[in-house]
């Protein structure tokens, strides 16, 4: 971590900061934290539509973790005492202990996760927990919760991604000389290994393990310490509370502080573009186990059945994982659209931030754990994806690059070939039945030799440029992304 680029200054005096005020002992009717200058409670309606505890009591743990650190840095700064802190870490623990047992009781009239704690923190040890709040604010507190709890999300997802490639690269090994017809437009193009097909999703998933980290660098900045929007008057020291917390540097602007929420659209962006990946991929499993192509047979234990037609095994895990990317893009455009009107800094709109974040971060994990539970349990129909693979004239760029070979300019290849095929759609056969006088009709360069070239094998194992789908470009790749994945 970088140096404090000012120290924090001289030591306050003692006596003020340790003498314990006369303390308010009048009850206060409003039951809020921050009631002081409120004359009316609030209206009925009004609690229920501001509070956020029902969905952000989920960060209780990063909420307890900050406050304990930044106790300790409050007492390190003689900002309380350390009898104090410790009564607050104590308490603190104490909280975290009920909420993880269930037996704590949230408060709606509490509004949140912060001030729910804090409020029990304060009726169970007295006074020093009223000093908890000190030189933070929620605004920086809620800022710094939802980057802790996101550190932990992004590290857990990027390792599902990882056994995601890993699961598909073992399937990839293991089918290596399994051939299919890869498409274009949805129709026959030309033969590819299976392998090959599969490891094009592991380069995407890669790549998307590459955005959640370069997501998690941008967000490793601490923001506590920025209280509500100016920083503070009081000797802290922001460096200690990122070193214990272990963040790797402190934010710079506490105004960008509480209100910078691009850390999360970079989540939600990076979770967009790798559900757009699993859905692409769930949808080739459902077309592939359709009667049409018969490509796959996806095990019981994935499929589930219809109600009324006793016949049916649907593909509804492949389906859904398609489905639920409509909600993480959803979810990305939210919080887009939350943030692009507000003033700086920190505006109540952004509480709804969560909402969006958390349901991300559950359907993501839950997609990719399930998608890397049914693949194994995957049956390929070799036999019919080889013999699809030939037909549909797949084998027609082989014919063109044959006589590429002999001399002849591409483009003119291309039209002969054209002309092959034509002949062909008309007698209702495939390249392979022609016989060689008339292919010879077409150029007299074609010889016996164009038979072999003609086969799907021969196709897929001569297609050895880098990148390409030949059996050893192929093996290549699994050698690479095996290295990469054991990192
Ligand atoms: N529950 C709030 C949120 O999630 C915490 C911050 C509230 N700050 C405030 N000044 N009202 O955004």
């Amino acid at each position: 971590m970088k140096k404090p680029m000012h120290k924090a200054s001289s030591k306050p005096p003692k006596a003020m900061l340790h003498k314990t005020q006369p303390q308010n002992r009048v009850a206060d009717p409003l039951n809020k934290l921050w009631s002081g200058r409120f004359k009316e409670p609030t209206h009925a309606s009004v609690e229920s539509f501001t509070e956020s505890i029902s969905f952000d009591k989920r960060l209780w743990r990063q909420d307890v973790n900050g406050s304990i650190a930044h106790a300790h840095m409050l007492a390190k700064q003689r900002i309380i005492t350390l009898k104090e802190a410790e009564a607050i870490i104590r308490g603190l623990n104490n909280i975290a202990l009920e909420i993880a047992a269930g037996t704590f009781s949230f408060s709606r009239n509490l509004e949140d996760i912060h001030m729910n704690i804090e409020s029990s923190l304060t009726s169970r040890i007295g006074d020093p927990g009223k000093k908890l709040h000190t030189a933070r604010s929620r605004n920086d507190q809620v800022a710094l919760d939802l980057r802790l709890y996101l550190r932990d999300e992004i590290r857990s997802i990027m390792s599902l991604v990882r056994s995601l490639e890993e699961t598909i690269v073992a399937i990839a090994e293991k089918h290596l000389d399994v051939i299919m017809p890869g498409y274009t437009h949805l129709q026959r193009a030309q033969p590819v290994l299976l392998s090959h097909h599969l490891l094009a999703y592991v380069a995407m998933l890669d790549r998307d393990r590459g955005r959640f980290s370069d997501c998690l660098r941008r967000m490793d900045v601490m923001p506590l310490g920025s209280c509500a929007l100016s920083g503070t008057s009081l000797p802290t020291d922001r460096f200690l509370v990122a070193r214990e917390l272990g963040f790797n540097s402190i934010s710079m602007n506490s105004i960008d502080a509480v209100s910078d929420r691009d850390f999360a659209i970079e989540f939600l962006a990076a979770s967009a573009v790798l559900i757009m990946h699993l859905s692409r991929f769930a949808e080739e499993l459902v077309l592939w186990s359709t009667e049409e192509f018969r490509f796959i047979e996806i095990s019981d234990r994935f499929t589930t059945g219809s109600s009324i037609m006793p016949q049916k095994k649907n593909p509804d895990v492949a389906e859904l994982i398609r489905g639920k990317t409509g909600r993480v893009y959803g979810n990305l455009v939210s919080l887009l659209t939350l943030m692009k009107g507000l003033p700086l800094a920190y505006n109540r709109d952004m509480q709804e931030d969560k909402q969006p974040v958390f349901d991300t971060a559950d359907t993501i994990s839950a997609c990719l754990t399930v998608m890397t539970g049914m693949l194994p349990a995957i049956q390929f129909n070799a036999s019919r994806m080889k013999a699809t693979a030939g037909e549909g004239y797949s084998t027609a760029t082989d014919l063109a690059e044959y006589l590429v070979r002999k001399g002849v300019p591409f483009r003119a290849a291309h039209e002969i070939t054209g002309k092959i095929v034509l002949h062909c759609i008309r007698k209702k056969i495939g390249l392979q039945a022609l016989d060689l006088k008339d292919l010879q009709s077409f150029s007299p360069l074609i010889d016996r030799d164009i038979f072999a070239v003609l086969e799907p094998s021969t196709s897929v194992r001569t297609r050895t440029s880098y990148g390409g789908t030949s059996p050893a470009e192929v093996k290549r790749q699994i050698r690479h992304y095996k290295k990469m994945l054991a990192k």
